[in-house]
């Protein structure tokens, strides 16, 4: 019996790629983007999520069996703060009513190792504390401050989304409920949003010198695909609330053997 997926950003890189290799093993995927596939909604605004929940109620009656959120964006701007964390946490927070008809129902996020990553503290506070008003007004002030300052804000949505799933997953809605909820947190994937980081000799020497990725180098989309695929499907169990490092190595070259203090 084939299973029905919901995957965002399904227009480009690792969502497109797990489109594909779902659709090759022979389940069903509704793809969604703010453009190019079958439900097109701007996932920074909080009207796209809404449009984008009730799209997908209509096209699958209801019920679906996983939701890979993959949409996101790179650029030091506030607009990455509504499309990374409240654009991944409300779409699938409206969609979790629809899970509950299936037999293993299953989410997993796309993070990154940029999770890892320095931060702001106060724009994660107020990405957890659900207040997007804020966080936006957070994040204008850090791009005020300059480059160094607005390159906080994409690790800082990843560190958000990490903390966010480990809160939530053991809660009975989730866990509760039989589902598992995961993160994958790549190292460099080979896919547009990083084409101009690793197109030149230059470039490729500092971002590996900030992402060390001594097992096999960059990632393709499809790599970090099989891993969102394994975490959403019925062999999945029992891993929950993790953030899964897909990585070549950078997390155990950066942080070293001792994190569990
Ligand atoms: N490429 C990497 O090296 C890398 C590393 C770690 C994590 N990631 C994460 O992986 C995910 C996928 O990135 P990718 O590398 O495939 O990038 P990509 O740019 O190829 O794909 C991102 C997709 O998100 C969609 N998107 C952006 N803004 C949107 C919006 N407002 N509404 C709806 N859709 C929107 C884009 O249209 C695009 O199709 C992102 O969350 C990214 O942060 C990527």
């Amino acid at each position: 019996m084939s299973r029905l997926y919901v995957v965002t950003g399904a227009a480009s890189g690792i969502g497109a790629a797990t489109c594909v290799l779902l659709r090759e093993r022979g389940e069903k995927v509704i793809g969604v983007d703010i453009h190019n596939t079958d439900i097109n909604v701007d996932l920074s605004t909080v009207q796209g999520r809404k449009e984008g929940v009730e799209a997908v109620i209509k096209k699958s009656k209801g019920k679906i069996d996983a939701i890979i959120a993959c949409a996101g964006l790179a650029t030091p701007s506030p607009k990455t703060v509504s499309v990374n964390y409240f654009g991944v946490k409300e779409f699938v927070e409206g969609l979790l009513p629809t899970l509950s008809g299936s037999k293993n129902p299953r989410v997993a996020i796309t993070s990154s190792m940029a999770s890892l990553m320095p931060n702001s503290p106060e724009l994660v506070n107020a990405m957890l504390a659900d207040d997007e008003a804020s966080a936006l007004t957070i994040a204008q002030g850090l791009c005020a401050e300059g480059d160094e300052k607005a390159a906080l804000i994409y690790g800082s949505t990843k560190r958000a989304l990490g903390r966010w799933i480990r809160r939530e997953c053991i809660k009975p809605k989730w866990a509760g409920a039989g589902i598992p909820l995961n993160a994958v947190g790549p190292g460099i994937v080979e896919t547009p949003m990083v084409a101009d980081m690793i197109a030149t000799e230059e470039a490729r020497s500092a971002i590996d010198a900030m992402v060390p990725m001594p097992l096999n180098h960059y990632l393709k989309a499809v790599q970090v695909a099989y891993l969102l695929a394994w975490l959403t499907s019925k062999e999945n169990t029992h891993t929950t609330g993790q953030t899964i490092y897909i990585d070549g190595g950078s997390d155990a070259a950066l942080r070293g053997d001792n994190i569990w203090d």
